[in-house]
């Protein structure tokens, strides 16, 4: 059976653990490239900075050759080629792996049948981003028992494909999940409780996982200038992770992001910078957490 990773739905416990282990393995000494003489496709059609370059160094480190794809300038979608179409191509060539980043329009349950190749989603439209959440409860999981932890996550819950994920995982750790966020940008009917503002989120949580504002993806319709800026006062006021936040926060809190990082407007410098800021942590073992996966992945190890 072909093995790849569209979501958390349905993953096992065991499955994840081992997925821990071998990445955890990984971080305290390198393993023998594997697959040399293999490549992996890396697919990206919106923009990347972590997910790409981690991907592409956990493939190096594995031993396949990265075969790195960025829509934009330079490639035939200027020539009008389709994202499907780009993706068929590739596949012809037979990689070993596609790891594909799109937009909500891109039919990845489809493509990812299609094809028949070993297939992952790199983030996908508001959907999901399943190696983010992997990654992140890697990164909990050096400082803390991850299990029965409280996480909220404060911003824009409307169009976080890294929630979507995180709340496929959690209950895997009985956890609790619940989100904080101006009221325009949670989801019309949310999967869990909500808080008003951050101050109550705080006195909750073990685990503070802020989100950027994905001003991007806000209805075009909207009269933007205007519209963002109501909403930037708003979040500063009542949803912004600040400095003053960080005399009150238990030491044992600890604080995410998964990036990029809008500095002075989800969160200050002064919160990116603390020690219980995990932030570079989880990009470090985003490496260690995609290299474990591809691993197990064309071995056909992930059950
Ligand atoms: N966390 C994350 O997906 O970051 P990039 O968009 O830079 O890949």
């Amino acid at each position: 059976m072909t093995q790849s990773l569209l979501s958390l739905n349905g993953i096992s416990r065991t499955t994840l653990e081992s997925l821990f282990s071998l990445a955890r393995a990984l971080k305290k000494s390198p393993q023998k490239p594997e697959f040399l003489g293999q490549t992996a496709a890396l697919m990206f059609f919106e923009p990347s900075t972590r997910t790409r370059l981690s991907f592409e160094s956990a493939c190096y480190r594995a031993g396949l050759g990265p075969l790195v794809f960025q829509a934009g300038a330079g490639t035939s979608m200027e020539k009008g080629e389709t994202p499907e179409d780009t993706l068929a191509n590739v596949a012809a060539m037979r990689p070993s792996v596609l790891i594909v980043r799109g937009d909500d329009d891109l039919p990845m349950l489809q493509l990812a049948q299609d094809f028949k190749i070993p297939f992952i989603n790199a983030g996908w439209g508001c959907q999901g981003h399943p190696t983010q959440a992997l990654l992140d409860v890697l990164t909990l999981q050096e400082r803390r028992k991850v299990d029965g932890l409280k996480v909220v996550f404060v911003g824009d819950l409307r169009h976080s494909r890294v929630a979507a994920s995180h709340l496929q995982i959690w209950p895997l750790f009985r956890g609790e999940v619940r989100f904080c966020g101006p009221a325009s940008l949670l989801p019309e009917k949310p999967e869990v409780a909500c808080f008003d503002t951050i101050d109550e989120a705080l006195k909750w949580a073990d685990v503070v996982i802020t989100l950027r504002y994905q001003f991007e993806r806000y209805d075009a319709d909207e009269p933007r200038s205007a519209a963002d800026h109501a909403l930037q006062t708003e979040v500063r006021a009542k949803f912004a992770l600040t400095r003053a936040h960080l005399a009150r926060l238990p030491e044992t809190t600890l604080i995410l992001h998964p990036g990029p990082v809008n500095h002075g407007v989800e969160l200050d410098t002064e919160v990116y910078r603390d020690r219980r800021s995990l932030i570079l942590d989880q990009v470090s073992h985003g490496v260690w957490l995609r290299e474990a996966l591809l691993r197990m992945m064309l071995k056909g190890e992930l059950k």
